[in-house]
């Protein structure tokens, strides 16, 4: 079983300036948390009990979010406002546990991978999940995550979340070459090849990486190898591709929503969608949402 995950959120989130200026990007609020305690309750939702923040010196606030708050708590306490101080007090459940290690140079993603080695070893499988990417997972019966980490069990092949995309965006992403068709949703294929950022026209397929992924410990020494690629970084994606000819990776074709929360629309699609089905919030919105809708 798979219990670890690393969360690599030492970018400064360029692409989401000004809001992003003093406040760490994950901190972003949808509806009314921010970004990254969704992805966590998303990890925590398919079992995994540590996670691992490699950050930087200028995002604690992201560890703060996760600690306990003592003088807030006993101030909400006198005051009798329980349900608030429930809700802070569910963040995470008891038994997982938020681990932070510095990522010291702006490498690239395979780089702050790599700063996790320490923490999680050569040895055990783990989980990569990037916080830019939320994943919906409403209506399933289990989450997308959850669906890779079974299917890592029962083949012990490394999984990496992929998901069709137009042609003309495939160079933005991790585009993969699959053995045979692309897998339905919720299943997976052995991954023939992978490319980070392809040119335009060269991408081996349209199936796009979506910043989950489910990898061996012996992703740190091929790491720890792993010139820079695309953008001058150190690249997860050729880690993973190398990663393939000492054993089995497989496309895990995702069933949920995907938004991407490293962008100001992604964030709008988020706030419209959980808004929507919020419990609390969730009628005042579609209200508003009508209004807005005929004032059009
Ligand atoms: C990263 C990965 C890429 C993946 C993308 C979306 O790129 O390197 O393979 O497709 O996330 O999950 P970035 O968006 O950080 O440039």
């Amino acid at each position: 079983m798979i219990r670890k995950a690393v969360l690599p959120v030492a970018g400064f989130g360029t692409r989401c300036l000004p809001a992003s200026k003093a406040i760490p990007k994950e901190m972003i609020t949808i509806v009314d948390k921010p970004v990254i305690q969704y992805v966590v309750q998303e990890a925590v939702a398919a079992g995994i009990k540590e996670i691992v923040l490699v950050t930087h010196s200028s995002k604690s606030a992201i560890e703060n979010h996760f600690d306990k708050h003592f003088e807030l708590e006993m101030q909400l306490e006198a005051k009798g406002k329980t349900e608030l101080l429930e809700e802070l007090r569910n963040i995470i459940p008891d038994d997982v546990s938020i681990i932070s290690i510095r990522q010291p140079e702006a490498l690239g993603l395979g780089h702050a991978v790599l700063c996790a080695r320490p923490i999680i070893g050569d040895n055990e499988p783990f989980a990569v999940l990037l916080p830019d990417v939320l994943v919906d997972g409403e209506g399933l019966a289990q989450n997308d995550l959850a669906g890779m980490i079974k299917a890592y069990d029962e083949t012990n092949s490394a999984q990496i979340m992929v998901e069709n995309v137009p042609q003309d965006v495939a160079y933005k992403y991790g585009i993969v070459a699959l053995e045979g068709d692309t897998p339905a949703a919720g299943q997976s294929a052995k991954i023939t090849g992978m490319v980070e950022k392809p040119k335009s026209g060269e991408e081996p397929s349209t199936l796009a990486v979506i910043g989950r992924y489910l990898l061996p410990g012996q992703i740190f020494p091929i790491l720890a190898e792993t010139t820079p690629g695309a953008g001058n970084e150190i690249q997860l994606t050729d880690a993973i591709d190398t990663l393939r000819s000492k054993q089995d990776v497989s496309a895990y074709r995702m069933q949920g929503d995907t938004y991407d929360c490293g962008h100001q629309l992604g964030y709008l699609e988020a706030t419209l969608s959980f808004a929507r089905r919020h419990p609390k919030y969730g009628e005042g919105f579609r209200e508003l949402l009508s209004r807005y809708n005929s004032e059009a």
